[in-house]
């Protein structure tokens, strides 16, 4: 039996805010509807952030009590503050996925936090969870890179990560915000993090801006790494991160692994019909290349000459 790898789809929350335009609610919510229904392991519904700084995500509760939850499906909301984790609570989420940068500048850019002042809140938000049953896991962007200030030394990511877990996070993931991280970087940083932290839950999280996105998910699967972020389409990116651009896509990753043999637990037929449903919803053409070329195994007539002499 092949090790299952799970698949976790972003595309309301990292991809819808960062949209032009805000994605009705009852959209929103068909849509999280269909997605439940394929497989994935885990769906990033919204984000309980300001409206103020992410206006298109300002409908968070009605969307979280909109949905349908499958069973055997994890529903998981963005969370910066204590605020947003009181919102969350109130919607009896599965998860918190707590918000914060790696890089002071970036941290202060997208939230008004240093690293520091992140920590500092996401002590509070794990003494309001206690006993709550909810899982924590908590995002670090930037990293593989900072789109301000150049590298992150990864001692201070090693760092964070112990600090995160001396809270009582019990999830991380590692997020490549601005598609900077390359295979060679992600297979070091992940497999120091799967043997150092056997048991913390990983996730890997990475943007294809640049065009590396499959090649680090492979990087880090190599490294231990089971758990992976995607966008459906390939939609997504911070907007307080300048160059962000979509992560990689959902069902492009599906597609790769499939081909590769590996289970996914994904029906990538009933993901590809979500994924096509895209473009109307946002309104413009999204990444993704396995909708628009067709899996590996699509056959095309051989042109009608080779069918014998025609004279
Ligand atoms: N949910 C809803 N509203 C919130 C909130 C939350 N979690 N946290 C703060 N607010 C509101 C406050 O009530 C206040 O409203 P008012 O102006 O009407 O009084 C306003 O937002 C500012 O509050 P403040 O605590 O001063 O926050 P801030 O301006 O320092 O912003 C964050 C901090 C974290 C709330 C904001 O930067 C944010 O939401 N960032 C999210 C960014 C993001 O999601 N980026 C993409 C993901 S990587
Ligand atoms: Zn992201």
């Amino acid at each position: 039996m092949t090790k299952r790898l799970y698949i976790q789809d972003v595309a309301t929350r990292d991809g819808f805010q960062i949209e032009p335009n805000f994605i009705p609610t009852e959209d929103k919510i068909a849509l999280i509807d269909r997605l439940s229904e394929t497989g994935l392991a885990k769906i990033e519904v919204t984000s309980f952030t300001s409206p103020k700084a992410i206006p298109n995500l300002r409908d968070a509760e009605e969307v979280m009590r909109g949905i349908q939850r499958a069973p055997g499906v994890e529903y998981t909301v963005l969370v910066p503050n204590v605020r947003g984790c009181e919102r969350a609570l109130a919607c009896e989420v599965d998860e918190i996925n707590l918000v914060m940068s790696a890089s002071d500048t970036h941290g202060m850019a997208n939230l008004r936090m240093t690293p520091e002042q992140s920590l500092a809140q996401f002590r509070d938000i794990i003494e309001v969870t206690r006993g709550s049953g909810v899982f924590i896991n908590a995002s670090l962007s930037t990293t593989f890179g900072c789109p301000f200030e150049g590298e992150v030394p990864e001692t201070r990511v090693r760092e964070l990560i112990q600090r995160l877990l001396d809270i009582g996070v019990q999830g991380i993931t590692l997020c490549d915000t601005t598609g900077m991280a390359d295979p060679a970087q992600v297979e070091r940083l992940c497999r120091h993090a799967t043997t150092q932290w056997p048991d913390a839950v990983f996730t890997a999280h990475f943007h294809n801006t640049r065009g590396m996105g499959l090649a680090n998910a492979l990087a880090a699967m190599n490294a231990g790494i089971d758990r992976f972020d995607a966008s459906l389409g390939g939609l997504g990116g911070c907007p307080y991160a300048p160059g962000a651009s979509g992560n990689i896509c959902t069902e492009d990753l599906v597609h790769m692994f499939q081909r590769m043999g590996l289970n996914t637990g994904v029906d990538l037929d009933k993901l590809l019909q979500c994924a096509a449903s895209l473009p109307a919803l946002v309104g413009h053409d999204v990444p993704g290349t396995v909708l628009k070329a067709g899996k590996a195994d699509r056959r095309y007539p051989k042109p009608k000459w080779m069918d014998g002499p025609d004279r």
